[in-house]
């Protein structure tokens, strides 16, 4: 996959900031899953997890397929003074190195619309999520507020953005992930779509 790690990490420290906190409350909103393991897929540089980190007793594992990324998310960990609880993992999540039933939350932003094959990634999630286990996997911006003030910005720094956010939000139909959570036989799960962006929530019965 072709990402600049430098230079997303800079968009994510610099205009995304914000939106963290209010995704991870939104996920505990959504879930109430406050301890346990969390897997943050496709992580980047950690900020959704270490956001949830901070308000749960979640025991974190920041999971991406990019080395780069996950030494700026060891870096960030050690800001904030969380090495105990959070670890991070490189895999790709189509094959995630976890053991069946060992994750209690599996969250992921931003990160699926460059999955290649999303019912496998699915039935991934789907073996390591614990009984009683759920997820909160998808895309957005926390609110309209935040992505009014995102777009703004990004204007600013990309004149390209807008279109290429409409593109990503073109493929990312909830009919789509519909289709590939019940390819992957997944029964369990909900697709809510608001402004907060989509997100897929799947239960494992306990
Ligand atoms: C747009 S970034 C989002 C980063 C972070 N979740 C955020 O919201 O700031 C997408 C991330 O997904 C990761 N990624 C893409 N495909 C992946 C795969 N197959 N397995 C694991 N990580 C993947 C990329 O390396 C990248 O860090």
């Amino acid at each position: 996959m072709e990402i600049n790690v430098v230079e997303f990490d800079k968009i994510a420290r610099e205009v995304f900031a914000p939106i963290y906190p209010v995704i991870a409350e939104q996920i505990i909103a959504r879930t109430g899953i406050n301890k346990g393991c969390c897997l943050d897929i496709g992580c980047g540089g950690g900020y959704l997890g270490l956001a949830l980190a901070q308000i749960t007793e979640l025991e974190m594992v920041l999971f991406d397929e990019l080395a780069e990324m996950l030494d700026l998310a060891q870096g960030y960990i050690h800001d904030r003074g969380l090495e105990s609880r959070v670890k991070t993992l490189q895999g790709d999540v189509h094959a995630i190195p976890l053991p069946d039933g060992s994750v209690n939350l599996a969250i992921s932003r931003g990160s699926l619309f460059f999955w290649e094959d999303q019912a496998q990634a699915f039935r991934e999630i789907h073996r390591v999520l614990a009984p009683g286990g759920m997820t909160c996997i998808g895309g957005g911006f926390g609110n309209q507020e935040l992505l009014k003030k995102i777009e703004k910005e990004m204007l600013l720094r990309d004149p390209d953005w807008n279109r290429q956010r409409r593109q990503r939000v073109v493929k990312s139909r909830a009919a789509d992930y519909r289709a590939k959570l019940e390819q992957a036989g997944i029964k369990d799960f909900e697709i809510k779509q608001d402004e907060s962006g989509l997100w897929i929530i799947i239960r494992r019965s306990a």
